[in-house]
């Protein structure tokens, strides 16, 4: 054994008996886990979400299924089967449509408000909607004992993984969808209530373009202060491809698009199709760097103060379609934004070359206005009393001339976030009190992350590993102080709010903007005391785990490797800005959140720098981790290279596996010990950014810390999943060490032609361990990106400039 080996054997005990300290940390407690103890087993794509809030009752559309859930306590469920009959079956896929996809997906689950919700799924590319009676959970029948449906179309997509969005408003179910078979029309519409009233938008490209629906808001103005009888409206949030532009490309733009609630159409002009239909461009830009996001995915209504409706904010998730490696941003746009961008200027899109110039008059009363006591007062009661040139200006004019701007809370690269909810707390700073942002984001691997924004200060938090990387969060919802998170084959639930949220020492320093310090005695975060006496102990002192962070010159780590081996090189993100890697350039490299996975080839040694933009708008970038990659020398008698690397390999196993079962015991002694004295707070979820400073559970040296960071983050992450997924729990020791062992050893050894990150992400040695196949929605996205990229492909031509009416 060379000296290297040596070091090696230090660092890996070290490296190990983080692990394992990890391990029996993250066993236990904090998250309940999915919905094993309750009998629906074979249920999945799980899409629609559902909460009676009263009741505590959460409902949920799957494939051929509905499902209740007691969010008190997930393992309780109930279960209502609704698939579609055979010959129905078979027909579907006579049209040439999959096996898979000629299944009843429900997709919308909306009450009714008479003890009833009304469900409609695809029905084998046939939409049906069917009513679920409440107090008995199961599904109306006519005489014959069948159940009782109606023709979903407008209501509910034809196919399983489309875009769409569904409010309802005043017991009116208003849908954005599309609306037949090939899923080439798409319609924002009124689709319940009286049959006149059922309307929608006109079928022009100036008012939808191969629009991705994704939101939809129904926004009541209060009641007790609305003198001038504003009507209520409806916001649908989409992205589309953009007309106005005449780009060569097809260029997607993110919309906010309005409905007024009273409008049921025009009498000859736009009949049957809103006359209040109005657009306008969102805009999330990154002042600092210019760039764009303008790929909207989710949005999160929020009144920003409890029965004020004008206080309402949108949060949105966006992504861009330049970029090359997955970046996600949050913007945020205010009511009164939106409002003000609707209430000016159209945009012309007729652009003829001459009414460029001179654009056309604004008749009167406003187009797209809703209706409002005065309104009403001049004689136009109902939008059937309003002018033909009135309607006909709104027609061709749906889009606004100016845009809703907003500059982006966060930004990060190597993450795709797919969902978020916000919550809102104060924080008392000495005297001054400061309104407080908590993002809860999911990611398409199965993540929640925390991000606080105060003020202008943003913080990365926590990232928790809530399912396997193959199931994307699809829905994540507040209720009672939990966040409910949900994949399409799992659901969780967990802490929303307060620092006890935060449960290492690292966590809750970052949480400090929140007013959290970490009580050292308890090992607990807590909220700051500020009162005279109680005040903080110099042991509370949130620096001790805290301050290595905040350097910015670290040392270079030298890394010695062998052809063909894997590293993981970590870099922690702390601020909300986008950290970037600087290194040879090379093929082998990819990108895992802030952290790179290289593929040692001879082109990929050298320098590795991850440098992090930060916080503050001036504030020069912040170098966060160095690396060096050199070769391994050959060892001496082997006549190959690939000889040599084996050996290492086993030397490196047996290493490894030695350190591992001295620290297990070592930690468990310790562990067991501590636990008899009662100190178990700690959470069953795995947290990366903590996985990657030195543990303030193990006393390490500078150079074991480096590789800890070299080889922790995949090991942790898939140990984190395999923890994280419940069932695993109680038992601290030697258990879950094992699976560690396992999975760290196979994973970072080994050799492999290829880098496939996507794939590689995923913790594929665990899956079979837990059962189910997993790799459901990963596939189903990747259709619709595949679907969407063929329809752009087969529609129209880009425009010439001053192309009389082509649009
Ligand atoms: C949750 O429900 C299950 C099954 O009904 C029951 O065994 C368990 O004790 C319940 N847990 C709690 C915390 O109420
Ligand atoms: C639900 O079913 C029960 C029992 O059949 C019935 O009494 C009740 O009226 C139904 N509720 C509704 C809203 O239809
Ligand atoms: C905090 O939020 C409240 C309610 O939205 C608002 O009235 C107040 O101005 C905000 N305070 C600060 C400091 O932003
Ligand atoms: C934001 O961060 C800067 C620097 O870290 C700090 O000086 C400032 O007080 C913070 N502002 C708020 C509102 O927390
Ligand atoms: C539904 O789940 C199956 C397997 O669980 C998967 O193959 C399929 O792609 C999923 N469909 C959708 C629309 O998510």
């Amino acid at each position: 054994m060379g000296p290297l080996t040596q070091l090696l054997l230090a660092g890996l005990l070290l490296l190990s008996s983080a692990l394992c300290a990890r391990a029996a940390a993250i066993s236990h407690g904090g998250v309940s886990s999915m919905m094993s103890g309750c009998n629906v087993k074979g249920v999945a794509n799980f899409s629609t979400f559902l909460l009676d809030r009263p009741s505590g009752m959460l409902y949920l559309g799957a494939r051929d299924a509905i499902v209740a859930v007691n969010t008190a306590n997930l393992s309780n469920c109930l279960k209502i089967e609704w698939s579609v009959p055979e010959d129905r079956r078979k027909s579907c896929v006579a049209k040439g449509k999959t096996e898979v996809d000629c299944n009843n997906y429900i997709r919308l689950l909306e009450f009714l408000g008479d003890g009833r919700i009304y469900a409609c799924g695809t029905y084998a590319f046939d939409p049906q909607c069917a009513f679920v009676n409440i107090s008995t959970f199961s599904l109306e029948t006519s005489e014959d004992n069948s159940v009782r449906m109606e023709t979903g179309k407008g209501k509910c997509p034809f196919e399983p993984s489309q875009h769409y969005t569904a409010v309802m408003a005043g017991g009116i179910l208003y849908t954005a969808a599309t609306s037949n078979f090939l899923g080439t029309l798409f319609d924002i519409s009124r689709a319940t209530g009286i049959e006149q009233e059922r309307i929608r938008t006109e079928r022009s490209i100036n008012w939808l373009s191969d629009p991705e629906f994704v939101s939809s808001a129904f926004i009541q103005e209060d009641e007790k202060n609305n003198p001038t009888g504003e009507d209520d409206k409806i916001y649908f949030f989409f992205t589309e491809v953009a007309k106005e532009y005449d780009f060569y490309t097809k260029v997607k733009v993110p919309r906010v698009a309005r409905v007024c609630k009273s409008d049921i159409g025009g009498m000859k002009t736009l009949q049957r199709r809103w006359t209040t239909f109005l657009k306008a461009q969102l805009v999330c830009e990154d002042r600092a760097s210019g760039q764009r996001f303008n790929v909207l995915t989710d949005v999160f209504t929020k009144q920003h103060q409890q029965g004020d409706p004008s206080t309402t904010h949108f949060y949105g998730i966006f992504t861009s379609q330049w970029e090359r490696e997955e970046m996600s941003a949050v913007c945020v746009y205010s009511l009164e934004e939106i409002s003000k961008a609707m209430d000016g200027p159209f945009k012309e899109l007729k652009k003829s070359c001459e009414n460029w110039m001179n654009p056309e008059q604004v008749p009167l009363p406003r187009p797209g206005k809703c209706l409002n006591n005065a309104l009403k007062a001049e004689g136009f009661e109902s939008s059937l009393k309003l002018p033909d040139k009135v309607l006909t200006f709104m027609r061709d004019h749906p889009l606004m001339e100016n845009s809703v701007v907003s500059v982006p809370l966060l930004i990060r690269s190597g993450v795709t976030y797919t969902k978020l909810a916000v919550t809102l707390t104060t924080v008392s700073n000495g005297n001054t009190r400061q309104n407080a942002t908590v993002l809860h984001l999911g990611t398409d691997r199965g993540e929640l992350h925390r991000v606080a924004v105060v003020g202008q200060n943003a913080t990365l938090l926590q990232e928790l590993t809530m399912f396997p990387a193959t199931e994307p969060v699809n829905n994540i919802l507040l209720n009672k102080g939990e966040v409910i998170v949900g994949s399409p084959k799992s659901l969780k639930k967990l802490l929303a709010e307060g620092c006890s949220v935060y449960t290492t020492c690292e966590e809750c320093a970052r949480a400090r903007t929140l007013g959290c310090v970490w009580r050292q005695k308890e090992g607990a975060c807590d909220l700051a005391v500020t009162e005279p006496g109680e005040g903080m102990e110099p042991e509370d002192s949130t620096s001790q785990c805290g301050s290595g962070e905040d350097q910015c010159s670290p040392a270079t780590t030298e890394l010695r490797v062998v052809e063909g081996l894997r590293v993981l090189l970590s870099c922690v993100q702390v601020a909300p800005r986008p950290c970037h890697w600087q290194y040879p350039p090379q093929r082998h490299a990819r990108r895992h959140h802030s952290h790179l996975e290289v593929l040692v080839t001879p082109e990929s040694l050298g320098t590795y720098f991850c440098v992090c933009e930060e916080a503050g708008r001036n504030q020069p970038p912040c170098r966060r981790a160095a690396y060096h990659l050199t070769l391994e020398e050959p060892v001496t008698g082997s006549n190959t290279g690939q000889m040599g690397s084996r050996q290492f390999v086993v030397g490196y196993l047996l290493i490894f596996f030695l350190g591992f079962l001295f620290a297990c015991c070592l930690i468990y002694v310790i562990r067991w010990r501590r636990t008899k004295r009662g100190g178990g707070h700690s959470s069953s979820i795995s947290e990366k950014g903590r996985d990657l400073l030195p543990s303030s559970d193990t006393p390490q040296s500078p150079s074991s810390a480096s590789l800890l960071s070299e080889a922790v983050p995949f090991t942790e992450k898939r140990n984190g999943t395999l923890n994280g997924h419940g069932g695993h729990g109680g038992h601290m020791g030697g258990h879950n060490c094992t699976h560690i062992y396992a999975n760290s050893s196979g994973l970072k050894l080994q050799e492999s032609e290829e880098l496939d990150g996507r794939e590689r992400a995923g913790p594929e040695g665990e899956e079979e361990g837990l059962g189910e196949g997993l790799s459901e929605m990963g596939d189903g996205l990747g259709g619709i990106e595949e679907e969407l990229a063929k329809l752009q492909v087969l529609r129209g031509a880009p425009l010439a400039q001053c192309e009389e009416s082509s649009i």
